[in-house]
């Protein structure tokens, strides 16, 4: 696979294969999911829908904040050890990465992967998608790209790769701190399913820290992650025929040192109504939403974790603060 091509010649653009659609699903699933968290007593909505176009440029710049010290202690990692994770993953790997964005981090790992078979980025978000992944084919015209519109949060199944050796699911960024830790268990164990018994997982994990360091990240003095969580009723708006008015709401995050995480929630300002796709919800004064929640891990309760989802922790990298961890996952038989 040492094939060259320049770039956006057509047989770039073939290997380049486009996402599948399928909006109008999506559409009611998202309607369905908003109108059941807001049933609900404790209100709550899906946090995975904070990512259409605007979220995620949104969050492309929570990343970039002082205060959000995970992208930069990751990407630190990154720098310092993609070359001995890429050693790890092996070569003639198929690199399938979970909610890529606009896949930083990837590159690191590209540079130093020998051969990699293919690259399968998986993002809800088909737009950022489409667009990361012509860039990506610009500057790694020998790449085969498969890219994949789908919510990896549930069943999905990946394009076929003949001749590659194995497949290695990379997911950096925390977003396994996102799901509840029996989600977790179950997304974890559906991992082990997606890579095969000789695959491998490369996971990005935030540890446990200072209070104050971890507020700060969640509730930045910009107010970027305040419009983030912000644009989820924004979305609910533009989408699904909502009435929120963003100016009644409060963004809120707070670490929950019991169960060691960040909860992040929007707060009525006021008794008010609200209605999506003609049916009504009632907010009181204080009220709360809660749109996410944020795991900080040692490494022994990731690697409790780990194990509880089908895997042994293989290898561990941390920044020198030992603020996050990109850790090294096979199954175990
Ligand atoms: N996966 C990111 C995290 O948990 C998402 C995120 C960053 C986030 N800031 C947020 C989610 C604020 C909700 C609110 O770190």
């Amino acid at each position: 696979m040492t094939e060259r091509a320049p770039r956006n010649t057509p047989a770039n653009r073939t290997r380049l294969a486009k996402p599948q659609l399928g909006k109008q699903r999506a559409e009611s699933r998202f309607l369905a999911d908003v109108l059941a968290g807001l049933a609900r007593p404790a209100k709550a909505l899906p946090s995975k829908y904070f990512y259409d176009k605007i979220g995620s440029d949104l969050f492309d710049r929570i990343a970039e904040l002082d205060e959000y010290y995970l992208t930069r202690a990751e990407l630190a990692i990154m720098e310092a050890d993609a070359s001995q994770m890429a050693e790890t993953i092996g070569p003639h790997t198929v690199l399938v990465e979970l909610g890529s964005g606009s896949s930083i981090k990837t590159r690191l790992l590209l540079d130093q992967l020998a051969e990699p078979a293919a690259y399968v980025p998986i993002d809800i978000s088909g737009d950022h998608l489409a667009q990361s992944s012509l860039r990506l084919a610009a500057e790694y015209p020998s790449l085969t790209i498969k890219p994949l519109e789908v919510d990896y949060s549930a069943p999905f199944t990946l394009p076929p790769t003949p001749g590659a050796a194995r497949t290695a699911v990379y997911f950096p960024g925390s977003t396994i701190g996102n799901l509840p830790r029996a989600d977790a268990v179950i997304f974890l164990r559906r991992l082990v399913d997606l890579c095969g018994p000789r695959g491998a997982l490369l996971v990005g994990a935030d540890l446990v820290k200072d209070r104050a360091v971890l507020e700060a990240a969640y509730n930045d003095s910009a107010g970027v992650t305040a419009q983030f969580n912000l644009n989820l009723l924004a979305r609910i708006n533009r989408e699904l025929g909502g009435d929120f008015r963003l100016d009644q709401f409060e963004h809120r995050a707070l670490y929950n040192e019991t169960a060691e995480r960040i909860e992040s929630y929007l707060v009525s300002r006021e008794r008010q109504t609200v209605h999506v796709a003609g049916q009504t919800f009632q907010l009181a004064e204080g009220e709360s939403i809660w749109t996410e929640q944020s795991h900080k891990y040692t490494l022994e309760s990731f690697e409790a974790l780990a194990v509880d989802g089908g895997f042994a922790v293989r290898r561990v990298w941390t920044d020198p603060a030992r603020w996050f961890s990109v850790q090294y996952l096979e199954p175990v038989a």
